[in-house]
Formats: C-alpha cells, sequence, structure tokens
C-alpha cells in the first residue's frame, strides 16, 4: 500500500497543450506521403482547412470523451477564440465535470504510475475522496463545489423548459461575472457567440445540479427548469438551415457525432413542413406553387476516434455510411482511427498555423437564437 497522502495525489496539475507554441505543418506535410492513419490524418488536415477557407460553410465541432481532462482545453479555445468553430455540440462530461469545472478555478492531476500499475488501489482512491478517469486524479470533494455551482446556475434560469444551450449560456455568464480571466471553452464561447449544445446535459455534473434544483424547488412550492432536448434539436436544425453550408469536425463519436449529423434530416423534414403550410396558404388565394428547397448534406466531415466500425455501432459508423443516411458528402469526408489526445493536437496545430480561418465572419449564433427567442421557432 502506498504512503503517499492525498495532498500528494493531488500535486501535479494537468497542462493543456498550446497549439500555438508549436508548428504541425511539417509533420503533416510528411504525414501526407505516409500510409494508413498518418495518410488520413493528413487528408483530415487538409479537408479543415478547406472547410475553413470556406466562407458559406458553417463549422460545427463534436466533442466526445474525456478531452478537456487530458489536456485538450488551451487548443479548443484557441479554435473558439480564432474564429475557426461556429457551433458546440458535446457531452456534459467535457463541458461541465471538466472546462466549467476548471474554469470554477479547479485542475485535474496527473496519477502516478500507470492505469496497468496503480500505484494507488482505487479502493484507497475511494477513502481519500479522489475520482479516477485512467491516469487521471480529481478532487470529488470540488466536483461536489461544481455540482451545487450548477444548482445554483439551474436557480438563476427562469422556470420552464430550457434547451441545454441556454444553460451553457447561462454558465457563460456567470463565468464572465465571478471567473473573468479564466481559460475556458464555456465562457470563450459565451463571449464569441457561439452556441453549445449538449444533447444529453443531465448525464454530467449539471444533472446532480437539476436534480438539487428541481427538488428544493418543489420544497418551496416554485415552479422548476426543465431540460428540453427537442427545443436543442430544433435549434440547431434552424442554424442549418440558416446556413448556406455545413462541416463536421468530430471528436470521438458518441451523442454529439449523431445529433450533429442528424440535423440535415431535421431541417428537410423543417423545410418540407414550412413548404406544405405555404401551399396551404398558396392554395387558399390560388397564386400558384410552394416548392421546398433542398436542404444540403454536410460538405465536409473529419472523425477521429478510437471506435470499430465493424460492430455497426455509431461512433465508428464511417462516415461513408452516413452517405446513404443523406447526412454527409462523399466528396470531403475522412475518419482517422487514433486516439484524440494524439492526433487532435497535430490537426488543430495545423490549421491554425495555415491560417485559412483569418477572416471567416464571425456567425454568433447564439445571439441569433436568442433573437428569435419568442417568436415562433
Ligand atoms: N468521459 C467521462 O469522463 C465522463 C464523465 C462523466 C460523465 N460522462 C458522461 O458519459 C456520457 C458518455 O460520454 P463520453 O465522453 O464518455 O463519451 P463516450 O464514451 O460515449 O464516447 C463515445 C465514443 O467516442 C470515442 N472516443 C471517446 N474518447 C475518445 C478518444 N480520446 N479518442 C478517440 N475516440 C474516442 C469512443 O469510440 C467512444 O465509444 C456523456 O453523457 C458524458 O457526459 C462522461
Amino acid at each position: 500500500m502506498s504512503d503517499l497522502t492525498r495532498r500528494d495525489l493531488l500535486s501535479r496539475p494537468v497542462e493543456h497543450v498550446d497549439i500555438r507554441a508549436f508548428d504541425a505543418r511539417p509533420v503533416i506535410d510528411q504525414y501526407r506521403r505516409t500510409a494508413i492513419q498518418t495518410r488520413n490524418l493528413a487528408r483530415a488536415a487538409d479537408i479543415c482547412s478547406e472547410m475553413l477557407a470556406d466562407r458559406d460553410c458553417t463549422v460545427i465541432l463534436t466533442l466526445a470523451g474525456s478531452l478537456v481532462s487530458a489536456g485538450l482545453k488551451k487548443a479548443l479555445v484557441t479554435l473558439i477564440d480564432s474564429g475557426m468553430v461556429d457551433v458546440v455540440v458535446s457531452t456534459g462530461a467535457n463541458m461541465v465535470d471538466q472546462d466549467f469545472f476548471e474554469a470554477l478555478g479547479f485542475r485535474h492531476y496527473m496519477a502516478p504510475g500507470s492505469p496497468e500499475h496503480p500505484v494507488v488501489p482505487d479502493e484507497r482512491l475511494r477513502e481519500l475522496a479522489i475520482d479516477r478517469i485512467y491516469d487521471t486524479y480529481i478532487d470529488e470533494n470540488e466536483l461536489r463545489v461544481c455540482d451545487r455551482t450548477m444548482k445554483r446556475i439551474f436557480d438563476q434560469l427562469p422556470a420552464r423548459a430550457c434547451s441545454s444551450r441556454e444553460v451553457l449560456t447561462e454558465m457563460g455568464r456567470f463565468l464572465d461575472r465571478t471567473h473573468p480571466d479564466a481559460e475556458s471553452v464555456v465562457l470563450s464561447a459565451y463571449r464569441q457567440g457561439i452556441p453549445i449544445f449538449v444533447p444529453a446535459l443531465s448525464d454530467s455534473s449539471a444533472g446532480f445540479g437539476i436534480v438539487l434544483h428541481q427538488v428544493s424547488a418543489s420544497r418551496e412550492g416554485r415552479e422548476s427548469v426543465s431540460l428540453d432536448s427537442g427545443k436543442d434539436f430544433l435549434e440547431l436544425a434552424r442554424i442549418k438551415l440558416a446556413s448556406r453550408a455545413s462541416g463536421l469536425l468530430m471528436l470521438g463519436g458518441g451523442v454529439p457525432k449523431n445529433f450533429a449529423q442528424d440535423i440535415v434530416v431535421a431541417a428537410e423534414m423543417l423545410q418540407e413542413d414550412d413548404a406544405a403550410s405555404a401551399r396551404a396558404r398558396v392554395s387558399e388565394d390560388g397564386t400558384g406553387t410552394a416548392t421546398p428547397a433542398e436542404v444540403s448534406m454536410h460538405r465536409y466531415a473529419v472523425q477521429l476516434t478510437v471506435a470499430d466500425s465493424r460492430d455497426g455501432a455509431l461512433s465508428g459508423s464511417t462516415l461513408r455510411e452516413a452517405t446513404s443516411w443523406g447526412k454527409v458528402e462523399t466528396a470531403r469526408e475522412q475518419m482517422v482511427f487514433c486516439e484524440a489526445t494524439l492526433g487532435f493536437s497535430l490537426l488543430a496545430s495545423d490549421a491554425w498555423h495555415r491560417r485559412a480561418w483569418e477572416g471567416r465572419p464571425a456567425r454568433r449564433f447564439a445571439d441569433w437564437l436568442e433573437e428569435r427567442a419568442g417568436a415562433t421557432m
């Protein structure tokens, strides 16, 4: 049994990779003439630069897996602050348990040893109130502060059904007021008007927060906030309809991957619905017909994943397969089968240094959604 104390175990913080501090372009250039996943990574990097150069394209970033806790936060913040991303779709863990958590002043810590040869047994970690993600430690007491802060966020929201995007906006507003110097995806996105959608928000620290909020509201006889993932889907589909073209940069798979892909189909259905009601109006006054314009598939798509395509599950399903569902065009899609902490720093550094993003218009979809709120979505 190790005699390391709690203090020892929570003493070496994970530092975040700065993609501006090194130039990955020569690496990617060499990878272009190699094979297997490095060549795939180089092609993915080329597609990313093409997507950023396309001024018509709304860029949607999707996040799953433990990315922020693993040291990718600064890279994600750089993408957002540089205007390389217009929409984020994420798991709750990345945005709440990890990003918002760090913005509150907490850190993730490097565990000693390796997961294969743990220095400290997990039973001992439990006694010390330390949580583990693979080779990373988290102070459970600090996570509880995050849960309770989330309760306060829900307390501040209007007592009605909210999209996760509205909750994430409120979290950004809270950080802007209380932790203005934090390096945070949630804070940067709030300031840049970039909406963040977390379709399964309850499956995170926010879930504990909303449970506490709803129970205390009920005890005090007040109405409470509920989460409306249908509203998320509608808002995201409206963004798709408002965009001339769209592209996906996906880290990991899971709910964010499918949610972002499905908006093509949802947008199509909305379009058909709008056209049908227009037709009904038109035939009433007999002045012609209204046909829905076609909704384009995602023009660009890149995914970094460790999932296997052979199990038929979503996380490893190829982007080519998504074409059969009418979601992604085949011309500019690339799967890269690699662990995201390895591949993303290179991909993002390459894209940042090639600077195709310079001069991209700021779409500020969060402001646009706020303006539409109240009007029919
Ligand atoms: N991951 C966590 O640490 C954690 C913690 C608390 C809650 N949750 C919740 O659990 C649910 C699942 O989230 P999740 O983040 O674990 O995603 P997930 O396990 O659903 O990940 C989806 C898929 O993405 C791929 N993937 C994940 N990490 C990857 C990586 N580093 N590189 C390449 N591919 C990768 C894998 O194929 C995985 O099957 C979410 O609702 C989340 O909020 C997760």
